[in-house]
């Protein structure tokens, strides 16, 4: 796991021996910590109360107080707080005591240099861990709670009203769509916010799975059901009892192994390889892919009556390319994920960037979107991400729609060049073509930079460009 170095551990001592006390300080802040020290446990509870700290180290026995007490009201204070326990020789019974009410661990006095600093090393690295652990919990969380799912555009809001209509229900639901589009997410949406969000959610990649193993991966074995199967083992829909199990890349599922799955989502019954009798499950399915199902029926590759089964309430997830008005929630949410995992501190996109972002076809759709996010977020020098750090989007003017405003002075300055060849350069003509008077067509020419004169004669689409307005004499103006 690795340890943020940016800030300094803060580890809490707690000694009624002001020597030893004033010894622990300087070993600890020598190893690179922070150390607050108290001599009553009074002062170190008092203390935890304004610091987080990481570990706690305290003596067992404390003038008029007891070290237990301390320690419980600190894990009290700090759930997850690792505390170190100080004993005396001949008080083991005590430390045993105190590691049954939840003390990470401790050290007999007097202690060597070794032990004391691997005990220590141990406590850190255990709240590290757990730390890392509610990090990415939480992240989690934060990535499937609907707050974290964006879908600002109208086609994304049909599809919530949608699923808001069918979450609650024990209804198959198919989701298809492209790749990267967000199928895993919404099925998650769906659990998440129907009856069994507090049963499992399993998923399984029917690509990924060999056939071999699809019957005992889905149903389970029993103890010598094969030469290898040594114990019994449980099946993914045993495993999702009471929540949904997700059947991702359902179109990849071989022929063979579709009778079997049609069985077990029509009965919602299933047998475990090698077992006589077939046990009941309380699952909800969602079934996810990215091919055309009903065609694959047509092409005899997936079974018809399974098809019927899995697409009871069918639906699609648009590709990001016909929900543009998402391009730049999603790119911010990715911004602030790849933050986070990164350490990085940006501020934003210029909107040159969000620009050429929105206009990117994206084949990849969402996950692509989030993959040249975290890539530019970890090259980006800047506090901003700039155009250059999307090198692989394409280039706006490669795109088929420009904004109004650039397609019309595009066209404008096109526009121009031809009437003034067309017209060799005679500005009466010219204006009189474009069917304006010859002041608003200056105007225009200036506009774009155009020198009417430089045209004469010249059949090259290029008009040579004016630098400034001096170029053009009086009488032409
Ligand atoms: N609406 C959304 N809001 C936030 N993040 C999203 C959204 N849609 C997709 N993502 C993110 O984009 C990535 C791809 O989504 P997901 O895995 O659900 O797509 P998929 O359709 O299952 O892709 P594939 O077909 O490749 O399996 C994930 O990291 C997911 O968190
Ligand atoms: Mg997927």
């Amino acid at each position: 796991m690795e340890q943020e170095n940016t800030e300094r551990e803060n580890i809490l001592v707690v000694d009624d021996d002001e020597g030893l006390l004033h010894l622990l300080k300087m070993r600890l802040s020598a190893m690179g910590f922070s150390v607050t020290s108290c001599t009553t446990g009074q002062e170190a509870v008092g203390e935890a109360k304004k610091t987080m700290f990481n570990l706690a180290i305290t003596d067992l026995r404390l003038r008029g107080e007891d070290g237990l007490d301390v320690t419980e009201e600190l894990m009290r204070s700090h759930p997850g707080l690792p505390v170190i326990i100080l004993t005396a020789h001949g008080s083991i019974p005590n430390a045993v005591e105190a590691m049954q009410r939840g003390a990470f661990g401790y050290l007999t006095k007097p202690f060597d240099d070794k032990e004391f600093k691997a005990t220590i090393e141990k406590a850190l690295s255990q709240q590290r861990m757990s730390r890392e652990i509610d990090r990415l919990k939480s992240l989690v969380k934060e990535l499937y709670g609907l707050e974290n799912v964006v879908a600002r555009s109208p086609a994304m809001q049909r599809l919530f009203q949608q699923i808001g209509q069918v979450a609650d229900s024990d209804a198959t639901i198919l989701l298809f769509g492209e790749t990267g589009t967000g199928k895993e997410v919404m099925a998650r949406v769906i659990h998440t916010n129907s009856r069994r969000s507090k049963g499992p959610f399993v998923a399984l990649n029917c690509a990924a799975i060999p056939e071999t193993l699809f019957e005992s991966e889905l149903f389970g074995h029993v103890k010598g059901a094969f030469t290898s199967a040594h114990g019994a083992k449980r099946g993914l829909f045993q495993m999702a009892n009471g929540g949904t199990l997700f059947l991702d890349e359902i179109g990849e599922m071989p022929l063979s192994m579709q009778v079997k799955l049609l069985r077990a989502v029509q009965e919602r019954e299933i047998r475990e390889v090698g077992s006589e009798t077939s046990m009941k499950v309380d699952v909800r399915i969602i079934a996810a892919t990215n091919r055309d199902l009903s065609e694959a029926v047509k092409n005899g590759t997936f079974r018809n009556d399974l098809y019927y089964r899995i697409s009871v309430v069918p639906l699609f997830i648009p590709p990001l390319r016909d929900r543009r008005d998402d391009v730049p929630l999603l790119a911010q949410h990715f911004l602030k994920l790849s933050m986070k995992r990164s350490n990085k501190e940006i501020k934003g996109f210029t909107p040159a960037a969000l620009h050429r972002l929105m206009m990117n076809p994206w084949p990849g759709n969402v996950r692509e979107l989030e993959n040249v996010v975290e890539k530019a977020v970890v090259m980006s020098q800047q506090d901003t991400l700039t155009p250059d750090l999307f090198p692989t989007v394409s280039v706006v003017t490669e795109s088929p729609l420009k904004p109004l405003t650039e397609a019309k002075e595009e066209f404008e300055r096109t526009y121009l060049k031809s009437v003034l060849q067309l017209t060799g350069g005679n500005i009466s003509r010219a204006a009189q073509f474009a069917g304006r008077y010859r002041a608003d067509f200056y105007k225009m020419l200036r506009k774009y930079g155009l020198h009417p004169s430089t045209t004469k004669g010249k059949l090259d689409p290029e008009v040579d460009e004016l630098e400034n307005e001096e170029h053009l004499t009086e009488a032409e103006r």
